[in-house]
């Protein structure tokens, strides 16, 4: 194909992709030695577990294809926030209290409330089986890694026997999650804080293959980088055009995603690292993988091989599962993931 050719295709399917997706609204870990999470913690005591949660994801990816990055989203957030990966990301507030819960933190308003829904339903069904025994931080789990097969990515086995949280803070968010303009020290030091390491940062960042981001997102990298009154250089001619088209400078409308990944923004492949090569990261955060010297050698390797960032990606998702979470005896299983018992 020639390059004006490519460059037609690659704007025809940025806009169409655009025209179907302006949405309404879119540390340490802590280890007991007696107890651990297991691939077979609910083998006695719900054996159908993961079936179950794979019937509510399939027809939740069927219904609404959102639902899929939304909820891998919806489980990083909650894995970096109060302590872990303890389902308080899906605790409503208290309206009693005056004081707001995680979801309601700023941070956390651009979640889909497809992947809260997917939870909800899949705790319901689970719950009409095993009544009172899985809780909502393993269900969002399972229902993340289901999505990201689902998607076209590994399936990976997922440890399970996390308990869920009963403290759910909107003012722990803002300081434990990565800001779409952090520099790659920020975000090496937020992810070490986590237990993760350079090459988890890498590879877990690659779920940015699916999904959608707000323009405000990005916005400064098409204006005014960093203060210049200029766009990003480090961004390709032609994405940035289609993306000030759809994201004005003013007056354009705040409900507006763009796709993460412009060609397959629904397939979960490796496909990102080498947007990252042509300069067609989204966010700053993306972009600035392949500029930094120690992060660009895994960004190039993860690139050229599929097979390489999925092992990578499984390997990091089972890190970021056991981040901070309850064993044993701590927090409580909830019947209803949004409110305690
Ligand atoms: C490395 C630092 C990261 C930053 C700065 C970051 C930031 C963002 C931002 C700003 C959005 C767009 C939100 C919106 O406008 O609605 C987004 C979307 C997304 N992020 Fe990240 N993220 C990071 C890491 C991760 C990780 C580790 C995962 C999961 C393993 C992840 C999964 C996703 C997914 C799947 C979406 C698309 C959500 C959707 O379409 O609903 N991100 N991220």
């Amino acid at each position: 194909m020639s390059s004006s050719a490519a460059a037609s295709s690659f704007l025809a399917i940025f806009y169409i992709l655009l025209t179907f997706f302006i949405r309404g609204s879119i540390s340490a870990t802590y280890s007991n030695p007696n107890h651990q999470l297991s691939v077979d913690f609910y083998s006695k005591t719900c054996p159908q577990l993961e079936q179950l949660v794979s019937s509510s994801t399939a027809q939740q990816f069927q219904d609404s294809p959102v639902s899929g990055p939304a909820t891998i989203r919806l489980f990083f957030h909650d894995c970096f926030v109060e302590v872990g990966c303890d389902a308080s990301i899906l605790l409503s507030s208290n309206p009693g209290s005056g004081v707001p819960a995680e979801k309601d933190a700023h941070d956390n308003k651009p979640l889909a409330v497809e992947a809260f829904n997917t939870i909800e339903k899949a705790k319901a069904l689970v719950e009409s089986k095993c009544p009172g025994v899985v809780s909502c931080a393993d269900i969002l789990a399972i229902a993340a890694r289901d999505f990201v097969h689902l998607a076209g990515g590994p399936y990976y086995a997922v440890k399970k026997g996390r308990r869920d949280g009963q403290v759910s803070l909107a003012s722990r968010v803002k300081d434990n999650l990565p800001r779409a303009n952090s520099t790659v020290d920020q975000l090496l030091n937020l992810f070490a804080s986590k237990g993760l390491s350079q090459a988890d940062l890498v590879a877990l960042s690659g779920a940015h293959t699916i999904g959608f981001s707000h323009c405000n997102q990005f916005g400064s990298r098409l204006y005014n980088y960093r203060g210049t009154k200029k766009p990003d250089p480090y961004i390709d001619r032609r994405l940035l055009k289609a993306l000030q088209m759809s994201c004005p400078h003013r007056g354009g409308n705040k409900d507006v995603v763009v796709p993460f990944d412009v060609n397959t923004p629904f397939t979960f492949d490796h496909m990102y690292y080498g947007n990252l090569e042509a300069k067609m990261g989204l966010l700053t955060t993306d972009q600035a993988l392949f500029l930094d010297p120690r992060t660009r050698p895994m960004v190039q390797a993860l690139g050229k091989d599929k097979t390489q960032f999925f092992q990578a990606f499984s390997m990091g998702m089972e890190k970021m599962g056991s981040i901070g979470v309850k064993l044993g005896t701590e927090g409580e299983v909830r019947r209803y993931c949004s409110k305690r018992l």
